[in-house]
């Protein structure tokens, strides 16, 4: 089932997106800028990759609805060679896709099969940020856990590290905390050369001067969030200023959310960013793990269309919200975002998958 939202420049498809690109044309479709669920290796590892998905709702549905009301945020269809083949049936020629990874764990398998479905590899662009959370677990207390649960109580163990196992590995961990989100560049390939496709299709190339930073410099395939951490980490120009040529966009606020409670909701901004780059003005652009639907509002703030499609009943008729916000004034995005109680903070799915 499809609606149609702001005039027709968005077109949301509310389904399972490997069944709604499937009645797509092929060839019909300008870009994608995409950013799928999450996958858990161990699971798919466990349960085969198959029953990934159905093995990882089974084992995480009660924390995980209880945590975001959405398991299909964790599934292994990013990792899926079927996926990205629908993808690539559907652009023309030389239509670029811009993949968002399932956070760290699992990104190569997407990246692989994004290849293996017949894409060009453009290379990665990686968003640099300074509020990723570890996403490790304390092994002294573990240690301690396993060591003396039985003959310790929870106060004692609190206070730890007690085992001289748990004292010796307390300085260590098992994952470093995160500060990048790579995305996946890659191109269907071109019939002819770059000119013949453009003239062909208008696809195959990306947009330098409207994504200059204030008109100079080349486009970076480096994104910062715009922290003061960040930007430390860069060096700076002659006058000592911080590092202006690359494009700034912090994680998604409250603003970006406009109310919804999408868990994963990316920066407008970035996502605006990223569909100028692919797209020109009057292009259509493919989001088929739609979740709040940024993307559609990216789209349509740069003059392109966009088509969505999302799994969740919960979250296209949030969209449908979406959508109808956006001819709405600053003022009234900001009213949805205080009475939906959104807590500006980014979702960070590591404290749950800790240790996996
Ligand atoms: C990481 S979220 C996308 C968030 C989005 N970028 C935003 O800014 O709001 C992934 C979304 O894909 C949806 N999804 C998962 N499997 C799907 C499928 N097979 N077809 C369509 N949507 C799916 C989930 O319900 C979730 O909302």
């Amino acid at each position: 089932m499809a609606s149609e939202l702001l005039g027709g420049r968005v077109i949301l498809h509310a389904g399972d997106c490997l069944d709604v690109m499937a009645t797509l044309p092929e060839n019909s479709i300008d870009a994608c800028v995409t950013d799928g669920p999450y996958l858990l290796p161990s699971i798919a590892a466990r349960f085969g990759q198959a029953d990934a998905a159905a093995a990882q709702g089974r084992v995480y549905q009660g924390a995980f609805a209880g945590f975001t009301g959405n398991p299909e945020i964790v599934s292994d269809i990013c990792t899926r060679v079927e996926t990205w083949r629908q993808v690539l049936r559907v652009l023309k020629p030389g239509g670029h896709l811009l993949a968002f990874g399932p956070a760290s764990i699992g990104f190569s398998r997407m990246h692989c099969a994004i290849v293996d479905a017949g894409f060009e590899d453009r290379g990665l662009v990686d968003w640099i940020y300074a509020t990723g959370f570890p996403k490790g677990k304390p092994l002294d207390k573990h240690l301690d856990r396993k060591l003396l649960g039985e003959v310790c109580d929870a106060d004692e163990l609190a206070r730890g590290p007690v085992s001289h196992a748990a004292a010796f590995y307390a300085s260590r961990d098992i994952a470093l905390k995160p500060a990048k989100e790579p995305i996946v560049m890659a191109r269907k390939p071109l019939v002819g050369t770059v000119a013949e496709n453009l003239l062909a299709w208008g696809t195959g190339s990306i947009e330098i001067d409207g994504c200059r930073i204030n008109g100079e410099g080349y486009p970076t395939n480096v994104l910062l969030d715009g922290s003061a951490v960040v930007a430390d980490a860069f060096p700076r120009d002659d006058q000592g200023r911080t590092p202006a040529r690359f494009f700034f966009s912090a994680k998604a606020d409250a603003h970006d959310r406009a109310g919804s409670d999408h868990p994963t909701v990316k920066p407008l901004s970035l996502i605006q960013y990223l569909v100028r780059m692919v797209t020109t003005p009057g292009q259509v652009v493919l989001d088929p793990f739609a979740g709040s639907g940024t993307t559609g509002e990216a789209a349509w703030r740069e003059g392109r269309h966009a088509v969505l499609v999302e799994i969740n009943p919960k979250f296209v008729t949030a969209i449908e919200r979406r959508m109808s916000l956006c001819l709405a004034g600053p003022e009234e995005r900001k009213r949805e975002a205080i009475k939906a109680k959104v807590v500006d903070q980014p979702f960070e799915a590591g404290s749950l998958f800790a240790g996996l």
